[in-house]
């Protein structure tokens, strides 16, 4: 059981500390981008800490507002898993929470939700109903889509 709750501007620290997951895998410059997306009032993305029973804030995800192709499409912009909790179901958990945690930071549902993947997570959005729509997107990694 995981309790999610939106991030707030002392939470960056905590939450650069998971994005380094991400950051591993991937060639961009996250942390400046999250550091500029926690300073701008008017950022659009939107990021959730989730709990564990006795464990405060051990994964984030953020979300941002997207159209695409004629679709409302919400952008899974980042998702990190502390290592400690790795492989206990709680990126599942929080894959399945998109689409209501989508209406509650932007204020409407969504058809899909749309993310970059990179290195080694292919295989978990394959696996969790994602299909690749662009595998050389020049931005980040590999372009997936995923009706909801
Ligand atoms: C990807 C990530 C969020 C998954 O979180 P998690 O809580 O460990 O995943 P779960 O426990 O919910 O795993 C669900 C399933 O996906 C599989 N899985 C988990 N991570 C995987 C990965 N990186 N590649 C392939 N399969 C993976 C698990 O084996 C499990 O399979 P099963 O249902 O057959 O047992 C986590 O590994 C992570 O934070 N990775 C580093 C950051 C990252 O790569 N983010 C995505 C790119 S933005």
């Amino acid at each position: 059981m995981i309790i999610h709750r939106l991030a707030k501007k002392d939470d960056l620290s905590r939450i650069l500390e998971l994005a380094d997951r991400i950051e591993e895998d991937s060639s961009h410059d996250l942390r400046r981008n999250i550091s500029s997306h926690f300073k701008w009032s008017s950022s659009p993305f939107r990021y959730f800490l989730f709990s564990h029973p006795q464990h405060n804030a051990v994964s984030y995800l953020a979300l941002g507002d997207s159209f695409l192709n004629d679709t409302f499409c919400c952008s899974l912009d980042q998702i990190a898993v502390d290592k400690n909790f790795s492989n206990q179901g709680i990126g599942l958990a929080m894959l399945e929470q998109v689409p209501s945690l989508a209406k509650e930071a932007f204020g409407r549902p969504f058809t899909h939700v749309g993310l970059y993947a990179s290195g080694s997570s292919y295989t978990f959005y394959e696996k969790h109903g994602f299909s690749l729509v662009d595998p050389h997107s020049p931005y980040m990694g590999s372009f997936y889509i995923k009706k909801i």
